[in-house]
């Protein structure tokens, strides 16, 4: 595996695999790499001749009072990780790289993807995923990118992003990895005391619920949410920041729960956010 830091070596390198005709695909991640990356990068190692995994801690994601200086920075574990699936190059830009000080751009996806959920609630972040994106689809110019489900608006954005920009790159999803007691794997999980660990789980298991209702005919969205928020209420640290069920196409409201069903939460424990999601199909339920 070979580490690249620089925009002049990303560049070369791509540049040589396509004038070869190979396919490339990529794994965006800010690194600290867990299990749920490395669904990522082994579905991804599948998919294209060449294999390029990123680690960018980026700091235009990050909102002020929020993570950015703590955030996990872990590189030689990162780099043995990513060696050991055979990813062909890391791409680790610092941030004067990515963001020179005359860099003035900004990617926006502009209406309802971006202003509800997690849009509502950090503003500029997706701004800040949009921008790093396209920038980064523009140095390693995949045609397949890989995307996980815990995060699915940044999905939807991405899609939509590569769609309009016709960066001619296909996004993949791929499910939510999870530890064995059903809390998504984060990175952020590494902030969370014993005491906020052990009430973390009930997150995925009030989105269970939630699914349940779902496939024994529920189809109401406020009883949905009033059950996701007593069984989260059950725990005296958790603050819930949304319950949301959603089109799960186009972000919007749905008075009635029909079609693909977007159930979404987004909770603090104490310093730490925490997000999860579940997609249920009530299109052919009672
Ligand atoms: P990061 O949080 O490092 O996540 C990188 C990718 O891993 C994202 O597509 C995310 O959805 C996926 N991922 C994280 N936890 C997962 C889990 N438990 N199961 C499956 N996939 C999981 O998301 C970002 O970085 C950044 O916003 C980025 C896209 C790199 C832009 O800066």
């Amino acid at each position: 595996m070979k580490t690249v830091t620089t925009i002049k070596e990303i560049r070369t390198v791509v540049e040589r695999w396509r004038r070869n005709r190979k396919t490339i695909a990529f794994v965006p991640t800010l690194g600290a790499l867990h299990e749920g990356h490395l669904a990522l990068i082994r579905a991804a190692r599948q998919a294209g001749d060449r294999l390029v995994v990123s680690i960018f801690v980026n700091p235009k994601q990050f909102g002020p009072g929020e993570d950015f200086e703590r955030y996990p920075r872990e590189p030689k574990r990162d780099a043995r990780l990513a060696a050991a699936e055979k990813v062909d190059v890391l791409f680790s830009p610092g941030a004067e790289e990515m963001y020179p000080p005359d860099f003035d751009t900004a990617v926006v996806v502009q209406k309802q993807l971006t202003q509800t959920l997690c849009g509502a609630s950090r503003p500029g972040h997706f701004e800040g995923v949009a921008t790093v994106v396209a920038k980064l689809f523009n140095l390693v110019r995949p045609q397949r990118a890989f995307f996980g489900q815990k995060d699915y608006q940044q999905f939807l954005v991405v899609k939509r992003l590569a769609a309009d920009l016709n960066t001619g790159c296909e996004i993949v999803m791929l499910p939510t990895v999870r530890e064995a007691d059903g809390l998504a794997k984060s990175s952020r999980n590494a902030y969370l005391t014993p005491e906020e660990r052990a009430s973390a789980p009930a997150v995925y298991q009030a989105l269970k619920l939630a699914e349940g209702m779902l496939q024994v005919g529920e189809r109401n969205p406020k009883e949905v949410i009033e059950a996701v928020r007593k069984r989260l209420r059950a725990e005296p640290k958790m603050e819930v920041e949304y319950i949301a069920t959603k089109h799960a196409g186009t972000l919007e409201d749905l008075n009635i729960l029909a079609g693909t069903v977007l159930v979404a939460v987004a909770v603090k424990l104490g310093a730490t956010r925490l997000i999860d999601n579940v997609l249920v199909d009530v299109s052919t339920g009672s």
